[in-house]
């Protein structure tokens, strides 16, 4: 490593420019961004593949051409932004996360990870720092899963996990597919999925989405793994009736059926029969929707969440048979449609140690932990040695909604531990 031929500053103490980072999360955070009239605050609201995820993406690449890197795409649409190494061939150290947001969101969640390897690059040109590896800063599509219903679908075709064909083919519920959105936003890479050569190692620094950090007073979160998650889309056929007229066992009542499933699966949580398995139920539309009609139609997801695979089997096969005694139980037809299944992730144990001594080292208190929410860490693990950072959360962490946010300080603390764990890497 060419260190700067500043003698003031040692790279021990190199450290990020705080009010950089912020101010670049505050611009990308204006882009999308809605008054959300449930919170009374300005969120964020790009949706992957919209024309606002594209102005987002637009405004990042921007920045990265800014800072001299060399910018690529795959064919998912997926963002690499390469800063060349001392030593080119060597595979080289990724620095990721996401641009997309659910439709309520704040401005820390995916962008942090982003702009905090665009501001670790920017450290290190500012102190004329170069390292052996090549630093390779990125960007997935659809991690959220939000609109076409398969989260970190981006990375996982990266990492081999999910097929091209398939996650060109899924569509969002006006009918539009990926391969469409990406072809329409001009965002359709030449680059070959799954990613040709895997990276050295992959660092994703994450705002927690929790309130652990917050409630332990712990400034910077070790991340250990993330847990399992299984999301099914489910539609309830029944027969539209009048209500005043149409007695109880004429009913084939979707909304009737929609409750009982929605219901059963908060009960199954609630057992401890299986671990700690968590169950939301986040859509629950029915149609006609009408005061004085049984309704013919619902339309529900179920996300369900468990650290322990089998525990989270035994949970899809109750809920599964539950569902079933439910159609009959109320004469609806009922299909279930899984639309994403990841297994647990234990991130690499070299990783986890060099996050947390290097949170040691810049006297930041820290804690192991293990994630709740998904990301692509998650699925880049399964090619490389990859770890995470987490920074707290304020107002219990909340996230998935304008409220969430964490302060100037914290997110700094989180990208300095980036910035060493990167240094680290690019010098093995
Ligand atoms: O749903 C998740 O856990 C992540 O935010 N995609
Ligand atoms: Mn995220
Ligand atoms: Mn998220």
């Amino acid at each position: 490593m060419t260190t700067t031929t500043d003698p003031s500053s040692t790279l021990g103490e190199l450290t990020i420019d705080g009010d950089r980072l912020w101010d670049s999360l505050a611009a990308l955070g204006g882009i999308g961004a809605y008054d959300d009239v449930a919170t009374g605050l300005v969120g964020v609201r790009r949706l992957a593949l919209t024309d606002a995820d594209r102005d987002g993406r637009d405004l990042v690449v921007g920045w990265f051409r800014d800072a001299g890197l060399e910018v690529r795409q795959d064919a998912i649409g997926n963002v690499f932004a390469r800063r060349a190494g001392s030593e080119p061939d060597l595979a080289p150290v990724m620095i990721g996360s996401h641009l997309d947001s659910v439709a309520t969101a704040g401005r820390f969640d995916g962008c942090l990870g982003v702009l905090g390897g665009l501001e670790v690059v920017r450290t290190l040109d500012d102190a004329g720092i170069s390292t052996r590896r090549p630093i390779e800063v990125c960007f997935f599509t659809e991690e959220e899963g939000a609109r076409f219903g398969t989260d970190m679908l981006g990375s996982a075709v990266a990492a081999g996990r999910i097929d091209l064909t398939d996650a060109y083919a899924l569509t969002d519920r006006d009918g539009a597919s990926i391969g469409e959105e990406l072809v329409r936003l001009g965002q359709v890479g030449a680059g070959p999925v799954p990613m040709p050569r895997p990276p050295h190692a992959y660092l994703e620094c994450h705002i927690e989405q929790g309130p652990i950090l917050a409630d332990h007073d712990r400034q910077v979160g070790v991340v250990l793994g993330v847990q399992a998650i299984n999301w099914w889309e489910i539609t309830i056929s029944g027969r539209a009736a009048h209500a005043g007229t149409t007695p109880r066992g004429l009913r084939r009542n979707a909304s009737l059926a929609a409750a009982l499933i929605t219901v059963h699966a908060d009960e199954m949580a609630a057992s401890g029969d299986y671990g700690r398995l968590l169950t939301t139920v986040g859509r629950f539309e029915v149609r006609p929707n009408l005061v004085n009609i049984v309704p013919a139609l619902a339309l529900l997801t179920v996300d369900l969440r468990n650290p322990d695979a089998d525990a989270l089997d035994r949970a899809r096969t109750d809920l599964r048979a539950c569902v079933d005694s439910i159609a009959e139980r109320t004469g609806t037809t009922i299909t279930v449609r899984e639309t994403a299944h990841t297994a647990p992730v234990d991130f690499s144990p070299t990783m986890i140690d060099l996050v947390e001594a290097t949170a040691d080292r810049l006297g930041l208190s820290h804690e192991r932990i293990t994630s709740g929410a998904g990301h692509d860490a998650g699925e880049i693990a399964a090619i490389a040695p990859a770890g995470m950072i987490f920074v707290p959360g304020l107002y219990e962490g909340i996230s998935h909604n304008p409220r969430e946010y964490s302060t100037p300080e914290a997110c700094a603390d989180g990208i300095n531990v980036l910035l060493h764990c990167v240094l680290a890497c690019a010098e093995q």
